[in-house]
């Protein structure tokens, strides 16, 4: 038996969701996904995600989403997480934060578990060890289902560490944060999935899905900028289908997606 995933990079802004809203029938079509996760600590005007947004990317088919540094930028959220019991925060924030950082779900009878961590190289914040994280996760979950990790962090080398760290007892590392898609995709040597990056959900004519003119004016000037959601220009699309063979617990096929889109102008309704 094989079950199917499909994970979505970081889903920026409108533009992001719109994306998500008009090509998310097709994948589903093409790629017949079990279980969809997507990243969406950006959703919400590039910046955390509010219940609203939470609710229409669960509308759009998101069975499960992961955040990353972004998770409280909307303070609101903090009331609402309650109310959106398949959204994660990173599980290596401090323990008495609100909200959860794993999920277990049982698609076809197989229980899959979906973990969130956030690396600890230039990322700021109070962030516990993400590989004792780990450790402290798989010791309360145990091998007898599959395991997919959002790890959302900045380096490649922490992430690639955590990847060989990880290898053989999960099904897959997915990276998240950089917003642009990394060509590393491949089966470590214990059977575990790793990509470095996903990639984003968003404007591809832009710095990382924000507007270029302020991006560039904060670089020259040192000063302080607010970042706004690029909403003209193509788009891209990225995520990650995985095929998982239940019996082996591993991958058995895997495809990188990274879609261009031309103009989408006007990415308004
Ligand atoms: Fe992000
Ligand atoms: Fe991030």
């Amino acid at each position: 038996m094989y079950i199917n995933i499909l994970f979505l990079g970081d889903i920026i802004g409108r533009y992001g969701r719109h994306l998500l809203r008009d090509n998310l029938g097709r994948l589903r079509s093409e790629y017949l996904p079990d279980l969809i996760i997507a990243n969406g600590e950006n959703a919400s005007s590039g910046f955390g995600i509010t219940k609203k947004s939470y609710d229409e990317l669960i509308s759009f088919g998101i069975d499960v989403i992961t955040t990353g540094n972004h998770i409280w930028d909307r303070r609101e959220l903090e009331k609402d997480i309650d109310k959106c019991p398949n959204l994660l925060r990173p599980y290596n924030f401090p323990k008495n934060q609100p909200g959860i950082g794993y999920l277990t779900l049982y698609v076809k009878g197989v229980k899959i578990s979906i973990l969130n961590l956030i690396g600890r190289v230039f990322m700021g914040g109070s962030i516990d060890c993400p590989f004792n994280a780990f450790d402290d996760f798989i010791s309360t979950i145990g091998m007898d289902g599959i395991s997919i990790i959002d790890f959302h962090g900045e380096a490649t080398s922490e992430k690639a560490a955590f990847g060989m760290y990880v290898d053989g007892y999960v099904g897959a590392v997915l990276g998240t944060h950089t917003h642009v898609q990394t060509n590393d995709d491949r089966i470590l040597p214990k059977g575990s999935f790793y990509i470095t990056d996903v990639g984003m959900c968003g404007a591809l004519d832009s710095v990382i899905g924000m507007k270029s003119e302020k991006a560039i004016r904060k670089f020259i000037t040192g000063m302080p900028e607010k970042h706004e959601v690029e909403m003209k220009g193509r788009g891209v699309f990225s995520g990650v289908f995985l095929q998982f063979d239940v019996e082996k617990r591993k991958v058995a096929y895997f495809n990188k997606i990274y879609n261009l889109f031309g103009d989408c102008d006007g990415y308004k309704g």
